[in-house]
Parts: structure tokens; C-alpha cells; sequence
């Protein structure tokens, strides 16, 4: 099983990026998990442009295409997701919903931030979006607050939190499993 990971976060240092890069030791057997690096490159969105997209938004649509499910770490800028990862999430779900790379693809969503809640609101907010655009959202859940207790030289060190990162994973996987069996 192939998952596309992807951090909202475009900082070098980004805890969400790290806890994506947990998330692939911690990944059950026969799962993969590739992280997508491509999200700098996305262009602001523009509807004229939705069935003509340009490289970096058509590389984002396609790399969400070719994956079995998708998981998102995301930080929470202001109360909500980064501007960024919106963005690149509004040319996904285009040039119409069901036509949209997102459509009936088993995602999940986790995140890490500084402050105590772990990116709840933002967590909420991402789920909507991705409901919206007519993804499976699988009922995984991971909130890392004051990540910056939990990573040490760029791991994950709480075992509590290794635990919950592999039960989210294994909630993905298992709702993917049927959807591959039946294709
Ligand atoms: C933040 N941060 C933040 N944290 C939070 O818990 N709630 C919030 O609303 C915000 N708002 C916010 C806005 C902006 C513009 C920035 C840059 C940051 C702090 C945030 O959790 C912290 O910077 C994380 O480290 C970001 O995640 P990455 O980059 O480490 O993955």
C-alpha cells in the first residue's frame, strides 16, 4: 500500500514533517509512505487555469492520484491550516469535485504545533476540507502539542505518542484495505 505524506508546514525544521518521518518507521507491514515535497511549488489557484493546471498544482493532483490513501500532518496557523496547503487542496478538489484527485480517496489527518492542543482546530478544519472535496477522512486522529518536548534530533521520543502515531496509521490502512479490494 502506497501513502502520499504530507506536511502543511513548508519550514526546514517542521515538526509536522518530522512526525510524517516517524510515521514512516512506524508505517505496519506492507504500508510505504513517500513524502511529498512538491507543496512549495504549487501555484496560487486560479479557477481559469483548473482544467489547464500549471506544473506544480498538476504534480500536487497527480501525486494524490497515483497514492492508495494520503496522510496530512498539518500545523495551525491562526486557529486554521496554513494558506499554502489550502491552496494546493482547492486545485485537488477542481475542475469539479467528483473530477478532483481527492474524490473518494481514504485520507487522514494528524498534526503537531507548539502551543498545548496539538492543531485541533486546525485538524478540524483540514477534515472539512478534504470532506468537501469528497475524500474518505478515516477516523485516525493524532494531536502532538508542545512538539517541541516530544522530538529530540528530529524523533519522535514519546512512546505514548509512538503508540497513538502507529494506532493512526493503522486506522488508514485498515480503510483502505477494502477499497483496494474491491478495485
Ligand atoms: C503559529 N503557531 C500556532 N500554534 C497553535 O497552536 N495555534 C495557532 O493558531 C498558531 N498560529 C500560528 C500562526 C503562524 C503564522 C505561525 C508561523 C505559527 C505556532 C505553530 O504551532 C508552530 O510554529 C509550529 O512549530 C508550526 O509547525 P511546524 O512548522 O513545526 O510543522
Amino acid at each position: 500500500m502506497r501513502i502520499l505524506a504530507i506536511s502543511g508546514s513548508l519550514r526546514r525544521d517542521s515538526y509536522n514533517a518530522q512526525l510524517l518521518r516517524a510515521a514512516q518507521e512506524l508505517a505496519p507491514v506492507g504500508v510505504e509512505l513517500e513524502l511529498y515535497d512538491g507543496l512549495a511549488a504549487v501555484e496560487p489557484f486560479d479557477q481559469d487555469d483548473e482544467r489547464n493546471a500549471p506544473a506544480g498544482a498538476q504534480n500536487f493532483r497527480d501525486a494524490i492520484a497515483a497514492a492508495e490513501a494520503v496522510l496530512f500532518a498539518t500545523p495551525e496557523y491562526n486557529s486554521s491550516i496554513p494558506g499554502q496547503l489550502k491552496n494546493a487542496l482547492d486545485w485537488a478538489s477542481r475542475p469539479t469535485v467528483r473530477e478532483g484527485a481527492l474524490w473518494s480517496k481514504p485520507v487522514a489527518v494528524i498534526g503537531a504545533s507548539t502551543g498545548s492542543f496539538g492543531a485541533v482546530w486546525a485538524q478540524a478544519e483540514l477534515r472539512k476540507v478534504l470532506s468537501a472535496s469528497g475524500a474518505r477522512v478515516a477516523e485516525a486522529e493524532l494531536a502532538v502539542g508542545r512538539a517541541q518536548e516530544h522530538f529530540a534530533d528530529g524523533s519522535l521520543v514519546d512512546p505514548e505518542l509512538r503508540r497513538g502515531l502507529a494506532e493512526a496509521l493503522e486506522a488508514l490502512a485498515t480503510s483502505v484495505r477494502p477499497v483496494l479490494a474491491a478495485a
